[in-house]
């Protein structure tokens, strides 16, 4: 089977063409607190095309450069920092196991750099990230002017790498869309355990556990954002990630939360009764929101937009906010003076991947673009009524509900990758009356 990383880095060359060279950085690491550091994850680029999840890493591609079309700069092996802080791949590793044509240690990057970019016409590299990366590549890419004595010949072009990198990265080719299954599952079972042990009095923090306990336990390296777990009126508050309240009677909790599994990440929210039933109020705003979602994934094929799957969900979700009592007039003019962002202030969707807002256009020359088969896009309506709106019906003040899948778009029409997470509202009353299946509670 062709190496999926080098199938990539072969692809990106092909389209720069000999005569370029790219830069593609690792993600550093990041102090935390004194001797902490934030939990490391490699940069989405640098993965998608060396599978290597070291810091302090380089990528250089040269397209059409004999033994030097793929290489890379990493750290030593060092017996003394492996015994403190884990193993290297070392310069041996870059080429045997991550299939470099050469290999340096990361020091001398800035010493090879001038002699791997003499001679092309263009560099290909994300400016504007890190000054003293910026620093090294631009005194490597301007030598010819600034050294002209030298009689070297250099770059007159500078390119971003990402426009390239991130459409392919949008499209999805069939191994990726394999693993997005498996963690669009994980994030499912993790979400009916949540279901499973929410009840009054539970706090948002033991729910934040048990899902993300199932999630790691199913082999989950990490959430592809903090997980949103949010009780009663929290669930108003769009990215709440404090997750420190407990759930009182009677409360919606609403929790957005994802499983990364080998750097693909599911984004699902779904929103339940802590007390097992949902009350009519809580009932009546939910199944407009369904009703928005179900209609917004009908719309995710392929020749349609992005902004048709908004448009879709905006149109139901005004429908909605007027049968509630929420908005007052006509439908049409309600969405053209946008009056529904005081209750729906989000777009629908976002493009999937590695990243949870994963890269890749929404507009090319000036135009929405059309769905393709291949890409991955979430659609999440929601409704969100401030406890203290005075203009909103009494019983409807202090909820909160967004209700997202994960789609695939296909040739046969959309494909809900998060499908086997529950949201019929009958379906999701049986997941919190059943008993949790992995987890218990620790204090009451
Ligand atoms: N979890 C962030 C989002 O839904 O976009
Ligand atoms: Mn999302
Ligand atoms: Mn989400």
């Amino acid at each position: 089977m062709p190496h999926i990383f080098a199938r990539r880095r072969q692809q990106l060359m092909d389209a720069y063409g000999p005569g370029s060279i790219l830069i593609v950085p690792a993600a550093r690491e990041q102090q935390r607190n004194a001797d902490v550091d934030y939990a490391f994850r490699q940069d989405s680029d640098f993965y998608y095309l060396t599978g290597f999840e070291e810091p302090d890493a380089i990528l250089v591609l040269c397209p059409g450069r004999q033994g030097e079309q793929v290489v890379l700069f990493v750290r030593p092996r060092d017996r003394d920092a492996e015994t403190w802080n884990g193993r290297r791949a070392g310069v041996e590793g870059a080429v045997d196991r991550y299939r470099a044509e050469k290999a340096f240690p990361i020091s001398e990057f800035e010493t090879e750099l001038p002699r791997l970019v003499e001679g092309t016409r263009q560099v290909c590299f994300t400016l504007g990230r890190h000054a003293p990366l910026d620093k090294i590549v631009l005194a490597a890419a301007q030598r010819h002017r600034t050294q002209p004595r030298l009689g070297i010949d250099g770059p007159d072009y500078f390119a971003d790498p990402l426009a390239v990198l991130s459409e392919m990265r949008l499209h999805k080719q069939p191994q990726e869309i394999e693993t997005l299954r498996r963690a669009a599952s994980i994030t499912a079972q993790g979400h009916h355990e949540a279901m499973r042990i929410g009840a009054p009095g539970v706090g948002e923090w033991e729910m934040q556990a048990a899902l993300e306990f199932v999630f790691q336990a199913s082999g989950s390296q990490r959430v592809g954002y903090g997980s949103i777990v949010a009780a009663g009126e929290n669930a108003t508050i769009l990215h709440y990630t404090t997750n420190r309240q407990r759930a009182a009677d009677g409360d919606l909790v609403l929790i957005d939360a994802g499983a990364e599994l080998d750097f693909l990440t599911a984004d699902v929210t779904r929103v339940f009764p802590v007390s097992g039933r949902f009350s009519p109020a809580q009932r009546a705003v939910y199944e407009v929101v369904l009703e928005a979602e179900l209609r917004a994934i009908d719309a995710c094929r392929v020749g349609r937009a992005a902004q048709d799957v908004h448009d879709v969900a905006v149109r139901t979700l005004t429908e909605g906010m007027v049968s509630l009592g929420l908005l007052d007039g006509n439908v049409t003019d309600l969405i053209a003076s946008e009056a529904y962002r005081r209750y729906y202030m989000h777009r629908t969707s976002h493009w999937l991947g590695m990243d949870v807002h994963d890269v890749g256009r929404y507009r090319q020359g000036g135009e929405w673009r059309s769905l393709a088969a291949g890409m991955v896009l979430t659609v999440e309506p929601g409704i969100y009524i401030a406890k203290d709106d005075t203009s909103a019906p009494i019983a409807l003040r202090g909820i909160g509900i967004r209700i997202e899948d994960d789609v695939l778009v296909t040739d046969d029409g959309p494909d809900v990758l998060t499908g086997e997470c529950v949201k019929e509202i009958e379906d999701i009353e049986a997941m919190v009356a059943s008993a949790p299946r992995h987890v218990s509670r620790i204090s009451a």
